[in-house]
């Protein structure tokens, strides 16, 4: 077994080191602020130890890591049910696309590209008032976190909401297939600030325990999903949680991860650990450069694979 407290302190080290960091996500202002010298690194392993290095309490905005969480929450209310109104395939096509969509009859490829996550937050909202939804989803997040501090950046939530003309456009596209239940508005609402989320590697690698755990909040712990939706989460991690690069990150991976334009990611070895790194340069498909290259490191000096 790796020695993972020194592996994860010499990871932060070594990509500290490294100039080329990417790019900063620029088409939500506030992001496009943020240093892209910052790299936080948490792994929770499956005995409970917290190992973390760099910028691992600095809060991030979570953005698309939270489509974890609201599909967790989703599911939660509707069930498998949910599979008629999202498919379960990679897209091969970016986050925010809307080609496939005419074609497949406004049915999104998958619950992580925006289309679908934007039904995923249609079911959330579920009748209720979009501030209703969200604060059922913080409380959710904050619960598997066992962190009360978590909260939503609300100036990034406002950003979101002045910035994000083609979610507009997927959501009433949607709509007109009769896919959104609700006003577009509404649903846009939920998305935009569950997308605002701001949490630590620390609070995020917490947050993802119970994927490793097979459903369970920890080990002997209270069930959060059964362990069969908690593998499926997971599958769909692995295959769709990339977006266009899904393929590259199971290769050079090769662990269910889901990413984020704030440059945050979640992955999980399922029995083994929960992992998040938050470096905020971006690669050319729109996920975390070092990240990525961070946690490629993890998987091959620790073996984690589900391959
Ligand atoms: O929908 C958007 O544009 C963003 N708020 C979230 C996108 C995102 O994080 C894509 N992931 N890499």
């Amino acid at each position: 077994m790796a020695d993972i407290a020194r592996l994860v302190r010499d990871i932060a080290d070594e990509i500290a080191a490294i100039p080329e960091r990417g790019d900063v996500a620029t088409y939500i202002p506030p992001l496009a602020t943020i240093d892209p010298g910052h790299f936080g690194l948490c792994i929770v392993t499956v005995d409970g130890a917290v190992h973390a290095a760099g910028d691992t309490d600095e809060p991030f905005s979570i953005q698309s890591v939270s489509k974890v969480f609201a599909l967790t929450q989703a599911l939660g209310k509707i069930g498998d049910t949910l599979w008629r109104r999202v498919g379960r395939e990679p897209s091969g096509t970016p986050f925010n696309s809307i080609v496939q969509l005419e074609r497949e009859q406004g049915i999104p490829r998958n619950p992580f590209i925006n289309a679908g996550a934007l039904v995923v937050a249609d079911v959330n909202l579920s009748g209720h008032e979009p501030r209703v939804a969200i604060g059922e989803l913080l409380r959710f997040v904050r619960y598997l976190a066992d962190d009360d501090t978590i909260a939503i950046d609300e100036k990034v939530a406002r950003a979101e909401q002045a910035t994000g003309f083609r979610n507009v456009a997927l959501a009433n596209y949607m709509k007109a297939f009769g896919n959104l239940t609700h006003p577009p508005e509404l649903t846009l609402g939920v998305y935009f600030h569950q997308c605002a989320i701001a949490m630590s590697c620390r609070q995020l690698a917490m947050a993802g325990r119970y994927l490793m755990h097979g459903g369970l909040y920890e080990p002997g712990g209270a069930r959060v999903v059964s362990p069969q939706r908690a593998r499926r989460i997971n599958a769909l991690m692995l295959t769709c949680g990339h977006y266009d690069a899904s393929g590259d990150f199971a290769f050079r991976v090769g662990l269910p991860g889901k990413s984020g334009v704030g440059g945050g990611i979640l992955a999980i070895a399922p029995g083994q650990a929960s992992i998040a790194v938050w470096s905020p340069g971006l690669n050319e498909n729109g996920n975390s450069k070092l990240g990525t290259l961070a946690l490629e490191k993890i998987a091959e000096v620790t073996g984690w694979s589900v391959f």
